[in-house]
């Protein structure tokens, strides 16, 4: 499942090329997550304006219960496939409960960052002694076939911390399609959405005071100057983050503040920054009830239960093969 170096730093360099020649430019948020960008990442979800993880955090452990009652039903034997699992703060609180009701489960934590993958797994290994732990570093993208499977388990995948609201609602789709293709009738898919609300409070998650959103933003430049042989002058970039409530999205950019000219050796070429030209670097799709159930619908899946905290902030969403789509 290991991708080679070599294979990686091909993608990554032919990835940065053309985002940096299309208009505006643009940079794939997964590679956010170096070594260095996981760190600030795990400082963004202790930020207190980064509401995302506790209120996801508390969901799970208010409503633990209904949720391992959701995945059990009908079968039980269950095989928990995570797609960008981090740091597993929230499925810890899933795998305990079913340690404890003496559930018959494997655990298969998939991430881009070896980083990430390395101290889940040991944290697991040390906290779960018991725990069947299949931990594999890759790209999501490139191990959806080997999830096929008919060994007669059921197959729950976990999407959590929002990880959806990186994609567009084509990208969206597209994923959940192919996601579906390697899904039995039995199988389940349970996905972290982020709501609406308040745009001030969206907006803050995104450009938090203590500006570590705006360091793991301007990290990915320090990654393009270590790893293709750029020559960025990180100071010479802003962060700015603005949320767009038609749309129910946040939007995050890198800001050229002057007119600048950046080489890429492994891209031998330069690229030129107008003052104030913005490099789009990530979307944060926030949601609604009914676009969640226009999403399911689309791509071929049918809710069979959604668990929402009291506020209304967060919801994580079982989805289940629709049988109107079999292949
Ligand atoms: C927003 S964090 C969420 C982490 C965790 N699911 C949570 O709820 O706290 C996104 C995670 O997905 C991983 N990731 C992003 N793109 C990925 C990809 N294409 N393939 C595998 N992992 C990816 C990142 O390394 C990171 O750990």
């Amino acid at each position: 499942m290991q991708a080679s170096c070599t294979t990686e730093l091909t993608a990554f360099a032919e990835d940065v090329l053309r985002g940096l020649s299309s208009t505006p430019k643009r940079l794939s948020s997964k590679y956010f997550y170096d070594d260095e960008g996981t760190r600030l990442f795990q400082e963004i979800m202790k930020l207190p304006e980064y509401y995302l993880t506790s209120v996801e955090y508390k969901l799970f452990t208010e409503q633990i219960d209904e949720i391992g009652r959701a995945f059990t039903e009908g079968s039980d034997k269950i095989d928990l496939i995570e797609l960008g699992a981090g740091d597993g703060t929230k499925t810890a609180v899933l795998i305990e409960h079913f340690l404890d009701q003496k559930i018959d489960f494997t655990y298969s934590p998939i991430d881009i960052s070896k980083e990430a993958c390395d101290a889940l797994s040991a944290k697991f290994h040390e906290k779960f002694p018991g725990l069947k732990i299949n931990p594999h570093h890759g790209d999501y993208f490139k191990i959806l076939d080997s999830l096929k499977n008919g060994n007669g388990r059921r197959k729950v995948i976990l999407f959590l911390g929002s990880n959806i609201g990186n994609f567009s609602r084509e990208q969206a789709v597209d994923f959940f399609r192919q996601l579906r293709g390697v899904m039995n009738e039995n199988d389940h898919i349970f996905i972290g959405f982020d709501m609406q609300k308040d745009p001030r409070v969206i907006v803050s998650a995104y450009d938090d005071a203590a500006g570590v959103t705006a360091a793991f933003n301007l990290n990915l430049l320090r990654r393009i100057n270590r790893e293709l042989g750029a020559d960025f002058v990180v100071e010479n970039f802003s962060h700015y983050a603005q949320y767009r409530p038609v749309e129910c999205a946040a939007r995050s950019f890198l800001i050229s503040r002057e007119k600048q000219t950046v080489h890429i050796d492994a891209l031998t070429r330069d690229f030129e920054f107008d003052q104030w030209e913005p490099i789009f670097m990530e979307i944060s799709q926030k949601y609604t009830s009914a676009m969640i159930e226009e999403l399911a619908a689309a791509s071929g899946f049918e809710i069979a239960v959604t668990f929402l905290d009291k506020e209304n902030f967060y919801c994580d969403s079982l989805w289940l093969p629709s049988q109107n789509h079999l292949r």
